[in-house]
């Protein structure tokens, strides 16, 4: 056994030795479960900005050096080298595959991209204009309610179909959603396509015209998908692990993690984002709002800007700005106002001193939804793509914190700060 080092806190008269665990990278975390229990106090963090919520071998971040790795891999080679469903293989199992296994892998993905006929009722239950958000919180929900065979999380078999289940379904779900929205018919997958070219298919094809997959847009239509699967535990990660910690069905906990993701402080962002970049319209424009996200009294915040964790680039954005560029220059869109303005915007705020010491940078979010404009899709279908891309990041974080011996219900504390114990009063004594 390693020498076990301790932390040692004093208050009052007492002293608590917290066991200091080691990571194979990153900080050291001190073990803090016994501390109610020797200590009869709580620690207090709310937003969880220093407290690690479980031990995971997924995804690493070092915010300081805005560095990404899925699996020890780094974000930047595996956008340039590998591709979507790779990358779901990897944070699945662990390991890139062999030819064979990621053939086999595509071939199961791949013939559970269909969802049980009776689910489009749920779409038509739903007004034309409702938000795709909202059809896949509620599609992904109903899952629970016709995929019986893989909801028992205590079989590994069942975990398996339901992992893959979901991976191949959200293209379908968030597809469908799109096309309820405008008014066009569902369309179905086609097993002949890639995963990224058959959402395409299914997002712009009509039954009126044959339809081609343009490889530039299929290519980064999945270079999307791979810079938003998995993100350690954000928000939305963290909501899918709270809720599957009760033994909630995969399918319910997806669903709470798409309810949480779609805020526009976390997911919503890149929506919010492309709207903020054509409010702001033209580059003379940019001061006003910079002063405005500098301004306490104003809510206005940079969207696309700062995140909890990158204290430095966000190592994603980087990769998507050179997309932007790539997509944008093969598609003959070169002076596009909204990529020009984000550009200067970001040249702006990266010579200001509040961003610069607030380190501020732009993250994920900030020219996502510039290449997805370009590609074909409305503002409102942005957050369901990161929404479908993130979920094999939610199922593979799900998938090991069901097999971690350590994990029990998520149940936090609280300061509690109201009225201390009174009697009740009668209504013509108050
Ligand atoms: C995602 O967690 C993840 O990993 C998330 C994600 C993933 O892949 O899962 O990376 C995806 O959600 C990216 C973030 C998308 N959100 C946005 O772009 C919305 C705009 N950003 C902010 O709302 C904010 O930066 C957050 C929510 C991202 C982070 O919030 P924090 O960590 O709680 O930081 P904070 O609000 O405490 O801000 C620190 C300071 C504050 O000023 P002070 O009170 O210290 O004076 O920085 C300021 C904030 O006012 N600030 C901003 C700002 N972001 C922070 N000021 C202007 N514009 C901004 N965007």
């Amino acid at each position: 056994m390693a020498d076990i080092e301790t932390a040692k806190l004093t208050f009052g008269d007492k002293v608590i030795d917290l066991p200091i665990m080691k990571p194979s990278v990153g900080p050291d975390v001190i073990d803090i479960r016994k501390l109610y229990a020797q200590g009869d106090v709580f620690t207090y963090d709310p937003g969880f900005t220093s407290t690690a919520s479980c031990s995971s071998t997924i995804t690493y971040i070092d915010g300081d050096k805005g560095e990404l790795l899925y699996r020890g891999y780094p974000i930047e080679e595996l956008a340039d080298k590998s591709h979507f469903l790779e990358c779901c293989y990897l944070l699945l199992y662990g390991e890139l595959p062999s030819a064979a296994e990621l053939e086999d892998f595509e071939a199961r993905v791949t013939r559970h991209t269909m969802l049980h006929e009776q689910m489009q009722y749920f779409f038509r239950g739903f007004r034309r204009d409702a938000h795709p958000m909202a059809i896949m919180v509620g599609v992904v929900g109903a899952m629970s309610a016709f995929y019986h065979d893989s909801t028992d999380i205590g079989d590994p078999w069942q975990r398996e179909v339901a992992s893959i289940r979901m991976i191949a379904k959200m293209p379908t779900i968030a597809a469908w959603a799109f096309k309820y929205s405008i008014g066009q018919p569902f369309v179905y997958p086609k097993n002949s396509l890639d995963y990224s070219g058959n959402f395409l298919h299914m997002c712009f094809s009509v039954p009126a015209e044959d339809y081609v997959v343009d490889p530039i847009l299929s290519r980064a239509m999945d270079r999307i998908m791979m810079l938003h699967a998995d993100h350690e535990q954000n928000a939305s990660t963290s909501t899918v692990r709270l809720a599957s910690s009760s033994g909630a069905n995969p399918f319910a906990s997806i669903a709470a993690g798409i309810a949480c993701l779609w805020g526009p402080a976390h997911g919503g962002a890149n929506q919010a984002c492309l709207e903020m970049l054509q409010e702001i319209g033209t580059v003379d424009r940019i001061p006003e709002y910079i002063a405005r996200a500098k301004d306490k009294d104003d809510p206005f915040r940079l969207m696309g800007f700062g995140h909890r964790v990158y204290k430095n680039f966000d190592p994603r954005a980087k990769v998507m700005k050179q997309s932007a560029d790539e997509v944008l220059g093969l598609l003959g869109i070169d002076n596009n106002e909204t990529l020009k303005v984000a550009k200067e915007l970001e040249k702006i705020a990266l010579e200001d001193p509040y961003f610069v010491d607030k380190k501020l940078y732009p993250n994920v979010d900030f020219y996502s939804g510039i290449i997805l404009e370009a590609m074909g899709f409305p503002t409102s279908m942005f957050t369901p793509i990161f929404a479908l891309s993130r979920t094999v990041g939610w199922i593979s974080q799900w998938k090991e914190m069901i097999t971690d011996p350590e994990q029990r219900i998520g149940r936090p504390r609280q300061r509690y700060i109201g009225a201390p114990r009174r009697e009740y009063t009668e209504i013509e004594d108050r």
